[in-house]
Parts: C-alpha cells; sequence; structure tokens
C-alpha cells in the first residue's frame, strides 16, 4: 500500500467514532437542502445518497481515499486492456464489448473492435433469424422456445435481464433457463416443451464446467429421443464459449457457435456471445440498446469527476458502511417485479468479485472486503425481512431501487409501488420515537415494541423507466462499483480461486459415492459416503 493510500485509510477510520455519532435527523436538519444536493446523475440514473449516515467529512475522508489509491489511474488500466487480473495473467475488458467498433484498443496485435462486432453482427444476425423463423427445427417447425444451458455468469446475467426485458411487445420466444446438476431443474424447465420447436444453447466460458456439460448432454438426449436421429443436434443446438475445440467435440457445428475472449470474465459476461439468449429474448437492437445503456455508464464513470460519480459514490458509500461502521451485509431492493432477479445476479458479482482475504501481493487484507449481498423485490420483502432492517439488532446497508413509469401501468398500482418505496426509505431513515407513540395513545407496555429506532440509512437509485439502455446502464453501474471497491481494498476482483477446492472434492467424491472402497475423507464425510451407499443398495 502506498504510503498516501495509507495515510488515506487511516484518516478514514479515524472518523469511526464520529461516523457512529451521525444521525439522519440531525443531517436532514443542519442542512435543509441535503434532499436536493446529495444527489448525483449518471447516464439516466439518478442517485439519491442523502438518507446515509455520513457528512461532509466523512465524504471529504471517501473521497481523499480514492484519490490516495488512484482509482481513476486504476480505471485508465482496466480500459486500456493491461493484465489487471494479475493472478490469471488477463486484461479485464468487459468494457470493449459495448465500445464502438472504431474503438481504438488492440491486445496482441488484435483490434479488439473490430473483433468484438464480428461476433456481436453473427450472433445478433442468428437471433433475429431464429425470431423471425428463418432458421428452424430438425422437422421444419419454427422455434418457438430456447433454453439456456449455462450457470454462473452464463447464466445469471442472461437469464436476469431475459425477466427484466419479458414482456416487450417484441418478444418472441418463450426463453427460459437451467442451471443446476440437479436432474430436476432440467425436468421441470421443459416439462411442457416440444423438442422440435426448441432450440438449446450450450453456455459456458470454459465448455469443463460440470453442471453445463451435465445438462447439454441430458439436452442432446431429449432432442434425440425426441426426433428419432443423431442428425437434429446440429439444428437444435447453439454454443457459447471461449473454447472452441471442446464445442467441435461435443458435435455443435462451427456456424452455430460464437465465442468471446478470455478477457471477459464469467460474472461480467452477458454483453457478450453470453448474451445470446438475451438477443433471442428481446431481438439484436434490444440487446444494442443494452449495450448502449453500459458504454453510457462506462462515459460517466470514466470521465465524470469523482464527487458526482455514480460507481465511485456507491463504492464510497458501501465502504463507509463496511470499514467506518464495520457492517456486514448489503440489501438490494428493487421496487419493480421485473427485477427480481437482480440479487441474485449482484451476489455473484459482488461477492465472487470482491469476496476475498488477500491483497494483490498474497497477504492477509487489512481491511474488512466485501459485503454479504441480498435482497428481494419490493414490495414483497416488506412483508418478510424488513421487520429486521426496521427494528432487528443487525444494521443493514440498503440500496433501494425504481422506476418512475410502470411497464404495465394498472390503475393507481403503480404509484401504490412507488409510495412504498419512499416510504420505506423515510421510515427506515427517521423512524417513530416513544414518544409520538405514546401521543397515538398506545399502552406504555406496548411502547417499546411500536418504536422504531431509525437512523437506518439507504441510497435510493430511480431511473424513468425500464428499458434496455438503463438496465444496461443500472448493470454497468454494479460492475464499476465492485471494481472501485476493488481497488481500494487492493485486491484481484477477477479471479474466483474460492470456487476450486468444492469442486475438486466433489469430483473424488462422486466416484467415491458409486465405488466401494473405503472413502478418504473426515469422519462425517466419510459417514455420509457410506450412508448414501447404504440407501442405494436398498432402494
Ligand atoms: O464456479 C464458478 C464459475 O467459474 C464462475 O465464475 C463462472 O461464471 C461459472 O463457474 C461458469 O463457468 P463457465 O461459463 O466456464 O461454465
Amino acid at each position: 500500500m502506498s504510503d498516501a493510500s495509507a495515510e488515506a485509510w487511516r484518516a478514514l477510520e479515524s472518523l469511526r467514532e464520529h461516523g457512529a455519532g451521525l444521525e439522519l435527523s440531525g443531517l436532514f436538519e443542519a442542512d435543509p437542502t441535503r434532499g436536493e444536493t446529495w444527489v448525483a446523475e449518471g447516464a439516466g440514473w439518478t442517485l439519491d445518497y442523502a438518507k446515509n449516515r455520513i457528512d461532509a467529512r466523512g465524504r471529504d475522508a471517501l473521497l481523499a481515499l480514492a484519490r490516495a489509491c488512484g482509482v481513476a489511474a486504476h480505471a485508465r488500466a482496466m480500459f486500456a486492456g493491461e493484465p489487471i487480473n494479475h493472478t490469471e495473467g488477463r486484461a479485464v475488458l468487459h468494457t470493449a464489448l459495448r465500445a464502438p467498433r472504431d474503438t481504438d484498443l488492440a491486445l496482441e496485435g488484435q483490434r479488439v473492435g473490430e473483433d468484438v462486432h464480428a461476433v456481436l453482427d453473427r450472433f445478433t444476425a442468428f437471433a433475429d433469424e431464429v425470431r423471425g423463423g428463418e432458421v428452424k427445427g430438425f422437422s421444419g417447425k419454427r422455434f418457438r422456445n430456447v433454453v439456456n444451458l449455462g450457470i454462473g455468469g452464463s447464466d445469471l446475467g442472461p437469464r436476469m435481464v431475459v425477466e427484466a426485458l419479458r414482456g416487450q411487445p417484441s418478444e418472441a420466444l418463450d426463453v427460459r433457463f437451467v442451471a443446476n446438476v440437479d436432474p430436476n431443474d432440467f425436468a421441470l424447465v421443459t416439462r411442457d416443451l416440444d423438442p422440435a420447436e426448441t432450440l438449446c444453447i450450450v453456455c459456458s466460458k470454459t465448455f469443463t464446467t460440470l453442471e453445463t456439460l451435465a445438462n447439454a448432454r441430458a439436452a442432446r438426449r431429449w432432442i434425440v429421443d425426441a426426433l428419432g436421429d443423431e442428425a437434429a443436434v446440429a439444428d437444435h443446438f447453439a454454443a457459447v464459449s471461449t473454447n472452441l475445440t471442446a464445442v467441435a467435440e461435443f458435435g455443435i457445428d462451427t456456424d452455430r457457435t460464437f465465442g468471446f475472449w478470455d478477457w471477459v470474465g464469467g460474472r461480467y459476461s452477458l454483453w457478450s456471445s453470453v448474451g445470446l439468449s438475451i438477443a433471442l429474448a428481446v431481438g439484436g437492437d434490444a440487446f444494442r440498446s443494452l449495450l448502449a445503456g453500459a458504454r453510457a455508464m462506462d462515459e460517466h464513470f470514466r470521465d465524470a469527476p469523482l464527487e458526482t460519480n455514480l460507481p465511485v459514490l456507491l463504492a464510497l458509500i458501501g465502504v463507509w458502511y463496511r470499514n467506518v461502521l464495520g457492517w456486514e451485509s448489503t440489501a438490494v431492493l428493487p421496487y419493480d417485479q421485473r427485477l427480481a432477479r437482480l440479487p441474485e445476479f449482484l451476489q455473484q458479482l459482488d461477492m465472487e468479485s470482491n469476496g476475498k482475504r488477500v491483497d494483490h501481493d498474497g497477504r492477509p487484507v487489512s481491511q474488512a472486503t466485501g459485503p454479504i449481498v441480498w435482497g428481494q423485490a419490493g414490495t414483497n420483502g416488506q412483508h418478510a425481512f424488513f421487520q429486521l432492517l426496521h427494528q432487528g439488532e443487525a444494521l443493514v446497508a440498503c440500496d433501494f431501487l425504481g422506476f418512475l413509469e410502470s411497464g404495465h401501468p394498472q390503475g393507481d398500482q403503480h404509484t401504490q409501488l412507488l409510495a412504498n418505496l419512499f416510504a420505506q426509505t423515510e421510515a427506515l431513515a427517521f423512524g417513530k420515537s416513544a414518544a409520538e407513540v405514546e401521543a397515538e395513545g398506545t399502552a406504555p407496555g406496548l411502547v417499546p415494541h411500536r418504536t422504531f429506532p431509525g437512523n437506518r440509512p439507504s441510497n435510493l437509485l430511480v431511473a424513468p423507466a425500464l428499458t434496455p439502455h438503463s438496465l444496461g446502464a443500472l448493470l454497468a453501474l454494479y460492475e464499476h462499483k465492485v471494481f472501485v471497491q476493488g481497488v481500494l481494498w487492493r485486491i484481484n476482483s477477477f479471479d474466483q480461486w474460492g470456487v476450486e477446492l468444492g469442486k475438486q472434492l466433489a469430483r473424488r467424491i462422486a466416484e467415491e459415492l458409486t465405488g466401494a472402497g473405503a472413502p478418504q475423507h473426515d469422519s462425517s464425510t466419510n459417514a455420509w459416503i457410506e450412508r448414501f451407499r447404504r440407501h442405494r443398495q436398498k432402494s
């Protein structure tokens, strides 16, 4: 850590007591303009960060930290394709996937913009041909359904975007997702589908992922059994991968195979051909609008001053709660049912990126890193876990999201939705004092139960409407927020070694479950392997 950044961290951490003493009611009383001025805008989104337990002193210390840690220089290095994923020796260039064709960027002598747009043109043209009925199934039937077989980054992003943009007038295909190695997933997702009308996409960056290959084999059996001919595979499968050799070995035609590059991380890949399922669901033009929205946020992140830079502000506010106040969790609460899968997507984006315990040099980190991310669409969450948010002992940093317009207006329902959104942020921030509860005539014994402590912070992110463009910008906003936090914590946000050990052990245990030799684990794991074997023998 440089001297300047160590000093900036010390200055920030010296504000712990000060930060713990800040009261939102006091902050709003002291500055009547706070609701108007603690607001920033970028790429069509408005961030209201007024209801955070941060004052000007805290904000200054956070911005000083961002400067001392060289956030802007690190961002430039990412955009320029420097190998910032140093544990894997790779560049991190998901931003190039949404950059213009003539972007001035070359990697190992290859012009990145041209490569990216060549693949983009190919897979969006294919998607539009399937949507238009020009590409048909083996028996000559038009495709009505698409099943994307992938997991993690090859599932969560496309699944979330398809669900978010579903219901557009342009929808022509029923696009579904199978991820889990649990055979129930494939069976339940495909149970009412006609294989003759179904296109399967095997979506895997590495094309070695156990779950995806198992589901791809299940899908192949399903298609071949129903259509009675191995030759049907050529018509009913497409693949998305960086491992073109493995795709060819699986038997998928090269003209149905869409590649991408090792400089696209799995959880940052929905902008690449991994987004084929999105293009199939909403069409090539809408997919390009999604990219354009992300590009608008990339430009905002690259060019806006730190003080008004949405990803930087979100990252710094997160650091305040994580490292100054010591809170462990962040809730993402989209007040739009179409974004119900956003928390799940952000869990991978944030927790796989920043759930790290050693810094760039392999030394234990000196600050707490990535928070636990969770959440649910509002208003549903209000009737489930909001009790804890309002009156629980654990303090949770909350991001609320909403849109001024509804995709499907119905009576006053959208007004009710927004009323609830604004009400929740107000109730959390200002609560209800014991005196107010008493003044309502509440029985004295119930007063503590009905009191709301308040002083519970939130961000509020609002855009006019949920469109491919606004969604693209929102997702890029969170990508860059995670990046900035990784820079401040000095961790590599772009590897994921923590997923490997479980995979290795599962391979060994799978053999032992079906084998006969003595299992070689701890006594608990051994006992479960033996119990499973005995159960199998009986059944
Ligand atoms: O196991 C974690 C992971 O490597 C994720 O990072 C990735 O998104 C997912 O598996 C799927 O990987 P692939 O696209 O290579 O099948």
